[in-house]
């Protein structure tokens, strides 16, 4: 049966230049997100503060706030913004700042900057990072829950891996968290926008994601929520002049930090980043992340069929309850490198990871691209 993408080329006009299933690395920007960004730029430049004036810049981020709570079942006040994921969670490490004899718990496939800020924070003050050890890019949850003592202070966890795609059991890693004091901490980077995400219902405590890949935003904007019970709790890694209450109050000589998750919003960045990513977080939910998803999961299903038949060994697990869009594969005797090269020479844009080739299809992507990019791997893996 054909599956006909969710959003078509007036959306993402590059649809029709190639054949591209590589969300997981950068996704394609969807238009009306692109047009904020540089149309706030733009007027920066013909009309500076005439245009964006101190009440405009007080506000900027209202909408990225509003949609991404609506994404996530959260409320305006627990969600802040920042420039990238790295720079909010290094915030987020710096405020907590575990210490001996305290541990952090996580995966060791897990994207490097999901745990680098920790282990940064851990160089200074001796808590332990501790991470499951995986079989084949495979984490046994019940092994990781083991790891979850009562010094653990964080578990540090992406939602849904960026290599294999497999995806976590955020409201049972929560409650394993909880019953031992300790904060889940979720990377949603590749989830969120493709992934319905709960955290109320799930009891998650912190997630952070970037904006650039299923959210379909800009680079230069990402979005971090706070649990409620936590916001008046720490105090920033990083703050300036707008984590004060009143940002326009501008007296050096204190500081009073905002009540909600805005006190981890510390100063300028390029603004309109997050007015485009209000706009893609607002896209997304105008097509409901509910139908987004099934949509992925189809496309995500015939690729892992197609793969299958054609003697790949997949990495991502199949399971319902643990997958993703990602579909990681590799092939006996061949270079993943080179295959991912050879798919790109036909314009079938793919990544290659450790020794895989990752896909990653999204709401713009059509059953006729899966199909392409299978009839173009079938030439490369030709005798
Ligand atoms: C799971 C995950 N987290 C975070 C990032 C990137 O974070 P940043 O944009 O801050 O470099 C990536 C990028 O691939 C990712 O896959």
């Amino acid at each position: 049966m054909d599956i006909e993408p969710l959003a078509g080329r007036e959306y993402f006009p590059a649809i029709s230049k190639f054949t591209y299933l590589n969300a997981a690395s950068i996704a394609l920007m969807f238009k009306g997100a692109c047009e904020a960004a540089v149309a706030w730029q733009r007027d920066l430049a013909e009309n500076g503060t005439l245009g964006f004036d101190e009440a405009a810049e007080q506000s900027v981020f209202s909408g990225v706030h509003e949609a991404f709570a609506r994404l996530i079942g959260a409320t305006a006040r627990d969600i802040a913004v920042g420039s990238s994921f790295t720079e909010l969670v290094a915030s987020l490490a710096w405020a907590m700042m575990p210490a001996r004899p305290e541990n952090i718990v996580g995966v060791d496939v897990v994207f490097p900057s999901t745990i680098y800020p920790w282990l940064r924070v851990a160089n200074t003050t001796g808590c332990e990072i501790r991470l499951l050890r995986t079989n084949d890019y495979y984490a046994d949850e019940n092994e990781l829950a083991g790891l979850i003592d009562d010094n653990t202070a964080v578990v540090a966890i992406s939602h849904v891996e960026f290599g294999s795609g497999q995806r976590y059991d955020l409201q049972r890693l929560a409650e394993v968290a909880h019953s031992h004091g300790a904060l889940l901490a979720v990377d949603a980077t590749q989830s969120a926008g493709a992934i319905p995400i709960d955290v109320s219902r799930d009891g998650v405590d912190i997630l952070v994601a970037a904006g650039y890949k299923w959210l379909c935003g800009p680079f230069g904007a990402a979005v971090m929520y706070v649990a409620p019970h936590l916001q008046t709790r720490f105090e920033p890694g990083l703050a300036g002049f707008r984590s004060h209450t009143d940002m326009w109050d501008l007296r050096a000589d204190r500081i009073q930090y905002r009540d909600d998750a805005g006190r981890f919003e510390f100063g300028t960045m390029a603004y309109g980043c997050a007015l485009g990513l209000a706009e893609a977080i607002k896209f997304i939910l105008s097509l409901g992340v509910d139908a987004v998803c099934a949509h992925d999961f189809k496309l995500r299903t015939r690729l892992a069929e197609g793969l299958k038949q054609r003697g790949a060994q997949l990495l991502s697990p199949v399971e319902d309850t643990e997958c993703s869009p990602i579909v990681s594969a590799r092939f006996a005797g061949f270079s993943s490198r080179r295959l991912v090269d050879s798919l790109r020479q036909q314009d079938v844009i793919v990544s290659p990871r450790a020794d895989f080739v990752r896909f990653s299809p999204h709401l713009y992507n059509s059953s006729d691209d899966i199909d392409h990019a299978l009839e173009v791997l079938d030439r490369a893996l030709a005798p």
